[in-house]
């Protein structure tokens, strides 16, 4: 750590707090953050300065959805390659555009996992190499860390919180304690939600990634000319299913076949009413359960991460389940809610800080898979695909 460093003039982000439990400081905290598990190459400068405001020096995100739309999905050694020609070139562009010099950052931090492993492997490995040349300490990051963290990098909110997470690769809602302290208290059964949705639009014909095409389409839809099922809804399970859901739309489509362009309209406004509706039934549980749970907390809030958050209606439909249960909802901007490397670079301040960097380092291996929560049995069947979180 560096006492009496220049303070950067990065971008704070506007109106936010301070960190409560991050006070009592007056080192200033530089971490270079490294992203590579799934389909972005990122690379971000995020600093914490003397009054804990986090401030995002830089935030580079290459994305290599062109390489990866002729196959309609993300082809894991297109991806590692892909990481390995452009990562050298990432990271010194974010050194670069944050003004600070390598000698300047207090720490690497780096996606260790979950993801594709092929991709692991080229960002910690360069970080490590990065690390050991320059004599930094490295910090093993969870992705899923990262996510659950970004609130607090955006919004100063205090913990616990509630997350739903919704992405390509994962669906789960997470009880966020402290940093390091999750509890999963819903996860698929099946598909992802986001996977659902790429799913859906390939079905239709419609290009790759299929959510925001499904969105789009389903603008000019009627949502009540299909009655897809509700998955689980009302079940005593916490848990998220999707994959009933997928073949209801399959059966839908084929029989109407062939499909014009008012079909594919109506079936993905029905799809979108559908998971929007199912979503409201397992988030209401899960809120519950956090007042139950967590009595004390002061402002109890739901935040939302990853891709799906971009929906539109999901977003809606969740802004109106929390204001009528009385939660905060809290959705970072877009850029942070999707794949990013300046929610990792925040998570190992949040460890450096935490005093939870030790137990990293350089002998970390990449895990394809590293649930955050330890303890709740893994899900048989949840997140086959297994790349994208
Ligand atoms: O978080 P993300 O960018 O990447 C990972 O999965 O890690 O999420 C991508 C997923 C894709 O499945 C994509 O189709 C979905 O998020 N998505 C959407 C929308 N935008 C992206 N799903 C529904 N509506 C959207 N507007
Ligand atoms: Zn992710």
């Amino acid at each position: 750590m560096r006492l009496n460093s220049p303070r950067p003039s990065g971008f704070l982000l506007p109106g936010k707090s301070p960190i409560n439990n991050l006070r009592g400081s007056d080192q200033l905290i530089r971490v270079l953050g490294i992203e590579t598990s799934c389909d972005e190459t990122a690379a971000s400068v995020v600093a914490l300065d003397s009054d804990a405001l986090p401030r995002i020096l830089s935030n580079i995100v290459l994305s290599q959805i062109e390489e990866h739309a002729a196959f309609g999905g993300v082809v894991p050694e297109i991806a590692a390659r892909a990481h390995v020609e452009a990562l050298d070139g990432i990271i010194e562009a974010a050194l670069a555009d944050s003004g600070v010099a390598l000698a300047d950052i207090d720490a690497i931090a780096a996606t260790a996992g979950p993801g594709l492993v092929g991709g692991l492997i080229v960002g910690l490995m360069t970080a490590k190499a990065i690390a050991a040349a320059a004599g930094k300490p490295l910090i093993a990051v969870n992705h899923l860390e990262g996510h659950a963290l970004t609130a607090r990098l955006t919004d100063g909110l205090d913990f616990p919180y509630l997350l739903l997470l919704v992405s390509g690769g994962h669906t789960q809602i997470l009880a966020v304690r402290g940093v390091g302290d999750y509890q999963r208290w819903a996860t698929t059964i099946d598909d992802a939600l986001g996977e659902a949705f790429d799913k859906t639009a390939k079905m239709l014909g419609l290009p790759y990634p299929g959510g925001p095409n499904v969105e789009k389409a389903a603008h000019d839809g009627n949502a009540a000319r299909f009655a897809f099922p509700r998955p689980m809804k009302g079940s005593a399970q916490p848990d998220f299913s999707f994959s009933g859901l997928k073949t209801a739309v399959r059966q839908a489509a084929t029989a109407i076949e062939p499909l014009g362009d008012q079909d594919v309209a109506d079936i993905c406004a029905s799809f979108q009413a559908a998971v929007a509706d199912a979503l409201a039934d397992r988030v209401a549980r899960a809120l519950t359960r956090f007042r139950d749970t967590f009595p004390g907390a002061k402002s109890p809030t739901l935040v939302v991460a990853g891709g799906v958050a971009a929906n539109r209606t999901i977003k809606a439909t969740l802004e109106h389940l929390c204001a009528q249960a009385g939660f905060s909802f809290v959705a970072p901007p877009l850029k942070l809610c999707t794949d990013n490397a300046a929610m990792i670079a925040w998570a190992g301040i949040e460890r450096l800080r935490g005093g939870l960097a030790e137990e990293n380092g350089f002998d970390f291996v990449p895990r394809s898979r590293w649930p955050l929560d330890s303890i709740s049995a893994p899900m048989v069947g949840s997140g086959r695909r297994g790349a994208k979180a």
